[in-house]
């Protein structure tokens, strides 16, 4: 038996399902939640999303007030399988085909005309639609399963760290969610890349798991958007999403870098009263620090980094750190989408002058 969505043909196989026999049950109850209008967090490849049937506009409005998120900023279509694309989208041109072929399922997310069935609240009124087929098995079996596409911004309160564990989603939103689908910590580790594919040429709206240099080997170079700088958070926005202020811990982020002996230089000093973390590279200096709440040592290359990176942020938050020092990230462009987290999570470097 194959799933019929809204009444066009198949477009899950059954293996989807049977790869998971053992969570059948769970995922078929966590379904029919879905059909009911009820919020199921659940696992991707890349961050976890809060989940909402995308073509029913209440519960689409209480994905926002769980999230305290405002109506300026959409949500992103999660689908099955491209063949769900018709659903969600009114066009879908060549240089779109062209990305989701390469990159989905997989951590991408594409721009493009919206379609008369997706609510209002869903493009925050735009007359677009970011969509993506995520690589979780879970989240495609979930998908599969309510028969409907899901509406699933990152499973954490607005501006705060997006969630890469069930436990994450648990302690942010606790019982404004009605369920969560554990996976595990998810592999990616920060969200989904965003190109808008709705126009001639590929834009870069937000960089994420897949990176620009791989985007450029499948459609030739990729324009950058006008950015708003720091755009107030409630304002309507060319660029939904892209304000300055996210991922954010409750501690102060402080950019540290080492002396000519490889030593962190921690500065300004940590006061003796408050309680404060670090987050340095593995291989370099590891000297203890005797007074660190929490001391996370990164992996060096930028996967293992991307990871570890908000479940880093999460630890300083869960130990109460009023202050972090974070190591200089190394150079080069696959940083980007780490250093643009880092970035606004409010990283800064040290004033030295
Ligand atoms: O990896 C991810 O993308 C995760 C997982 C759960 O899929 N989702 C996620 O969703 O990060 P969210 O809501 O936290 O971020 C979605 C961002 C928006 O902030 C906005 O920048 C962009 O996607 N977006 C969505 N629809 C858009 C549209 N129609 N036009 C421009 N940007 C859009
Ligand atoms: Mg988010």
């Amino acid at each position: 038996m194959s799933r019929r969505v809204a009444g066009r043909e198949p477009v899950v196989s059954d293996s989807v399902m049977t790869d998971h026999g053992e969570r059948y049950a769970e995922i078929q109850r966590l379904a029919e939640l879905l059909r009911a209008g009820g919020l199921v967090a659940f696992p991707t490849e890349t961050v976890y999303g809060l989940g909402a049937n995308a073509l029913d506009a209440d519960a689409v409005a209480r994905v926002f007030a769980a999230k305290g998120r405002p109506a300026t900023v959409p949500l992103i279509v999660h689908l099955a399988a491209v063949e769900q694309l018709p659903i969600v989208t009114s066009r879908q041109s060549e240089l779109a085909l062209r990305l989701a072929q390469a990159f989905w399922p997989g951590p991408l997310t594409l721009v493009l005309p919206r379609a008369s069935a997706v609510p209002d609240a869903v493009t925050a009124g735009l007359d677009t639609v970011g969509v993506r087929v995520p690589a979780h098995p879970l989240a495609r079996a979930l998908i599969a399963a309510a028969g409907v596409p899901l509406a699933a911004p990152s499973a954490n309160p607005f501006t705060r760290i997006s969630p890469t564990t069930a436990a994450h989603v648990r302690r942010q939103l606790g019982d404004r969610v009605d369920a969560v689908l554990d996976g595990g910590p998810t592999e990616v580790g920060i969200e989904s890349t965003v190109v808008d594919a709705s126009g001639e040429r590929a834009v870069l709206l937000r960089p994420g798991g897949v990176s620009v240099a791989e985007l450029e080997a499948v459609v030739g170079p990729v324009q950058r958007p006008t950015r708003d700088g720091d755009a107030a958070l409630d304002a309507p926005q060319a660029s939904p999403g892209m304000s300055e202020r996210h991922y954010s811990p409750r501690a102060r982020l402080i950019e540290v870098e080492r002396d000519s002996r490889g030593q962190l230089v921690l500065s300004p000093a940590p006061g003796e009263a408050s309680a404060w973390g670090l987050v340095r590279m593995v291989g370099g200096d590891a000297t203890p620090f005797t007074g660190a709440a929490v001391d996370q040592r990164m992996p060096q290359d930028v996967t293992g980094y991307a990871r570890r990176l908000f479940a880093a942020l999460h630890e300083l938050d869960e130990a109460g750190c009023e202050v972090a020092y974070v190591e200089r990230l190394p150079a080069g462009p696959e940083w980007e989408a780490v250093a643009d987290r880092l970035r606004r999570a409010g990283l800064r470097a040290a004033d030295r002058g």
